[in-house]
This record gives C-alpha cells, structure tokens and sequence, in this order.
C-alpha cells in the first residue's frame, strides 16, 4: 500500500513553534516516526511539507492514481482552503485527516474544517501518534491486499 503524507504551514517549525502546544520534537522526528513506522508495516510512503496552498494542492492533483491513501495535516488550511477540500475531491483518494492538537478545544475559528466534508476520517489530539492511527486506519479499511 502506498501512503501521502501532506503537512501545511508552520509544521515545518514544530520544536520552535508553541512547544506548550505541538511539543518539542521537530519536523525531523515526525518524519522519522512515519518513515519508521511504515517500514516496520511494510508500506510505501512519502511525507511532503510546504507552506503554500497551490503547492499542496498541486501535490493532491499530483497523487491521483499514483497513492492507495493520503494523511494531511492542512495546519492553518484547514479552517480556510476550499481549494484543498476540492483537490481532494477531484482525486477521490481515501484520505484522513490529522491534527496534533485538539482543535475543538482551542479558538471557535480552529472548530471549523473545510477538509473535513471530504475526509473519511479526523484524528486529533493525539500528537505524533495521530499520523500512525491515520496509516493503520487506511490499512484496516483500503488497503488492497
Ligand atoms: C494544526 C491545528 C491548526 O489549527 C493549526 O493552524 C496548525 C496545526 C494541528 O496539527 O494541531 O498549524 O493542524
């Protein structure tokens, strides 16, 4: 099975940004965590990071036909980007959808999710661990082995 792994804006920055919030690990960690993880569940995977909208929505286009699931983490897209809901829509992906922290329980505007009428799934809260329920949740449900 071959896995997308999309991260937004600021995640590039965890072990700096809000450590009280997103912990202190890095961005290396956390691709290191997914990599690490995927090879002991022998999947294929890919983790690709920007901060620029048109970018992550190029990379959706990008895996159509080329990835069995996506886990995104749109960051600040999440509440905002119509056009990462409708690129995940055009490809028709089975895709979950990742927060570090609970949105629900932070600013009113964090509660709204555009990317959420289109993902089969929402982990959130669950720090690291979230992207690793979101590979195996794709596993139990798409995988087509
Ligand atoms: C986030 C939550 C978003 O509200 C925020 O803009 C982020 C990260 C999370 O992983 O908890 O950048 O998606």
């Amino acid at each position: 099975m071959k896995i997308l792994v999309i991260n937004g804006p600021n995640l590039n920055m965890l072990g700096i940004r809000e450590k009280e919030l997103y912990g202190k690990k890095n961005y290396k960690n956390l691709i290191k965590t997914i990599k690490d993880y995927c090879e002991k569940e022998k999947m294929t995977v890919e983790i690709y990071q920007s901060n620029y909208e048109g970018d992550l929505v190029n990379k959706i286009q990008e895996a159509y036909k080329n990835y069995d699931g996506i886990v995104i983490n749109p960051a600040a897209y999440t509440h905002t980007s119509v056009a990462i809901l409708d690129a995940l829509k055009a490809v028709s992906i089975p895709t979950v959808e990742v927060h570090l922290t609970d949105v629900d329980q932070r600013e009113e505007f964090r509660k709204i999710s555009f990317v959420s009428y289109y993902a089969q799934k929402t982990i959130k809260g669950l720090g690291f661990d979230g992207y690793l329920k979101a590979i195996d949740f794709l596993k139990e449900n798409y995988s087509k082995i």
